[in-house]
């Protein structure tokens, strides 16, 4: 099998963590050439130890971590504490990393590793506000072509947003990055509020998680227990909607999801809808269809692959 080299864009937010576990149990899939760090549910300082952190319950030292930018590219940063809790990652005991950041930032990093490969080989998974993803493009587009695809976590369409009533956070963060990524023509995979309400981290599927007894595993249920307090009394569901696992869940069984090409544009003018995806999915217009729009996935299929990729980890 030929492993896919991908680059994991994140803000470390415990759904984050779980999405970065995920691909480092599947090492004979995934090449994870680097994970960087963006400011998001928490600032950068935090999102980048807490990556650190994460790489060490993954047991993956060969995998080199590296902080992006620490503000949007236009707007003020807006933070979620309210979710994730004050270190971003409540749920665990928080431990000092065992090795450091990379010096070189994100963007650079991004840029050097596109330079050095090869056409259409790298596929970026931002999994957080595109801050990272959209400096990187506008300060060198000819990495473009390098990328074999973008599968994001972000955007909304029929389930509104959950920032603001328009905006999914991811989005709403930095819209102005946003756009330059959902314009840059390549292939755009879009796993938006849509597609992950549908899977909920209920009780059951905790403690199915827990009882694989790795320490994986029960910092997984430990974050998992903790998100799902906000989003469970928010949204009166039986469990929170675990976002930004389903891109990674994607790259290794891409038929859990049904999507439809469609064109998706970025609100970024309007305060009151700033940050909107705009998802054509009715083709109401003839602007590209730059991007494939996730509406369904296969929930129980999806935990049955975190649960059995996450019993994979040895008790660290
Ligand atoms: O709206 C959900 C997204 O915002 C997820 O990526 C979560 O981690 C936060 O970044
Ligand atoms: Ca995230």
């Amino acid at each position: 099998m030929t492993k896919r080299p991908i680059i994991i864009d994140c803000d470390p937010g415990q759904d984050d963590a779980i999405a970065l576990l995920l691909a480092m149990s599947s090492p004979d899939e995934l090449d994870i050439l680097g994970i960087t760090a963006v400011a998001g549910n928490v600032p950068l300082e935090l999102t980048a130890r807490n990556s650190c952190q994460i790489r060490d319950i993954g047991a993956r030292d060969d995998i080199p971590v590296f902080a992006g930018c620490a503000q949007p590219m236009q707007r003020d940063l807006v933070t979620a504490e309210y979710v994730h809790g004050v270190t971003g990652i409540d749920g665990i005991d928080i431990v000092e990393p065992k090795l450091p950041l990379e010096e070189m930032h994100a963007v650079d990093f991004i840029i050097e590793t596109l330079h050095a490969a090869d056409d259409d080989s790298v596929t970026i998974v931002p999994i957080g506000p595109l801050t990272n993803i959209g400096t990187a493009i506008k300060r060198d587009p000819a990495i473009l072509t390098k990328v074999r695809e973008i599968v994001i976590m972000g955007g909304a369409m029929r389930e509104g947003g959950n920032r603001t009533p328009s905006a999914e956070f991811n989005i709403i963060v930095d819209p102005h990055a946003a756009d330059i990524v959902f314009r840059c023509g390549r292939p755009i995979t879009v796993m938006g509020l849509d597609v992950t309400y549908q899977v909920l981290a209920t009780p059951q599927r905790i403690d199915r998680i827990r009882d694989l007894d790795n320490e994986a595993a029960r910092a997984t249920a430990g974050m998992l227990e903790f998100y799902s307090r906000h989003d469970s009394v928010k949204f009166a569901s039986v469990g929170a909607p675990l976002h930004d696992p389903c891109t990674i869940a994607y790259l290794l069984q891409p038929e859990l999801f049904q999507g439809k090409q469609c064109n998706i544009s970025i609100e970024t003018s309007s305060e009151l809808t700033m940050g909107h995806t705009a998802v054509d999915f009715w083709h109401t217009t003839d602007f590209p269809k730059n991007a494939m729009w996730m509406h369904a996935v296969d929930a129980d299929g999806f935990y049955e692959l975190l649960t059995e990729r996450l019993s994979r980890f040895g008790d660290g």
